[in-house]
């Protein structure tokens, strides 16, 4: 077994770690946030999402987000898109890439986007094709990939069906959410090995979030069974609005320091990293969830 000699993180802070803010965040702190990450070496930024602002309404900003943030060249820009509806709208702002997000729960598909997985497909096909002729890339993302809020435990085999489909489709990368946090490496890696039978490892990405405190060991485990690229969001933020008590996705830079011990590259500045988990936390007004944040912070603020 040998572990990946770099990784891709992509940060969904500004859409998966802020959507379920139930304060206000002003355009101009998202756009910031997005400024702050590119700065600390993130090569791609979930930025918002074109679902609806009566489901979702902390995205409403959606268009004056991306139409406000100062790219930089090499960093992808993506957004998530549910339907036609929300592809149109998310064209005229020049994503690089596009997100469709369905569910391996039936349970988490309705409470989440108001139709069966079935009929999500449906929804994300002619999304998909838009897409590629537009010269836009397409990623799939699924939640409920271990245990569903509404369900419970979650087949593996559910979930490498709808992955296989979503990559059949033509997304280039299927990322597989553990949207309220209760897998275990153990437990992770069995699902990672049968989704690996239908869509190609490399092909596969993991979205832990941290609500048990085990998606950095997750992690480890994806990297054992050979997962390369990690959604995660600065600070720790985030959290699924049709998903109570989920907590937030792992940090960031919980995941930058991992890699580090593991000489495993991600281009990312740890440093400036902490600095921006610290500067949203304040926005927001509370620490951040993250333990390396923290850390950092308070060995900076009384050095030893
Ligand atoms: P619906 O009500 O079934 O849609 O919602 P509809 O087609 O029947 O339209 C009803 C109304 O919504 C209409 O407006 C449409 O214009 C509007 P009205 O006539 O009532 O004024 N509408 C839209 N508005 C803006 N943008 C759109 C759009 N589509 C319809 N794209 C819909 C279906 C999917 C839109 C809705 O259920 C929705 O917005 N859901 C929110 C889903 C969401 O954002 N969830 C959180 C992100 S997913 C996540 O966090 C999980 C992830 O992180 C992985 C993990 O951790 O598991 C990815
Ligand atoms: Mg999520």
């Amino acid at each position: 077994m040998t572990l990946p000699s770099r990784v891709q993180l992509i940060d969904v802070g500004p859409r998966d770690g802020l959507q379920n803010e139930k304060q206000p965040v002003p355009a101009a702190v998202k756009i910031e946030l997005v400024h702050r990450l590119q700065a600390a070496g993130l090569s791609e930024i979930e930025v918002t999402s074109f679902v609806s602002p009566k489901w979702v309404p902390q995205m409403a900003d959606n268009a004056e987000v991306m139409n406000g943030i100062q790219r930089q060249s090499g960093v992808r820009y993506s957004v998530l898109t549910p339907n036609l509806q929300g592809f149109e709208a998310a064209l005229k702002t020049r994503p690089d890439e596009i997100v469709v997000f369905g569910a391996a729960s039936e349970a988490f598909s309705r409470k989440n986007i108001n139709c069966s997985i079935a009929e999500s497909i449906e929804r994300f096909a002619p999304v998909v094709q838009a897409a590629l002729a537009a010269g836009i890339a397409v990623r799939g993302a699924m939640s409920c990939t271990v245990g569903c809020p509404y369900e419970g435990e979650v087949d593996p085999q559910a979930v490498a069906d709808v992955a296989a489909t979503l990559y059949q489709m033509g997304c280039y990368e299927v990322s597989l959410g553990d949207t309220i946090g209760v897998g275990t490496p153990g437990r992770t890696r069995q699902m990672l090995d049968v989704v690996a039978r239908k869509v190609p490892v490399e092909k596969l990405a993991g979205h832990y979030h941290d609500t048990y405190g085990q998606a950095v060991a997750n992690i480890y485990a994806s990297l054992e069974a050979g997962v390369a690229v990690f959604d995660a969001a600065v600070a720790g933020l985030g959290g699924c609005p049709y998903a109570a008590g989920a907590s937030g996705n792992v940090a960031t830079e919980d995941v930058v320091y991992l890699m580090n011990g593991l000489g495993i590259h991600t281009g990312i500045d740890l440093d400036a990293l902490v600095d921006t988990a610290g500067w949203i936390s304040e926005r927001l007004g509370r620490p951040p969830a993250s333990k390396v944040a923290r850390a950092v912070l308070a060995k900076r603020a009384k050095p030893v």
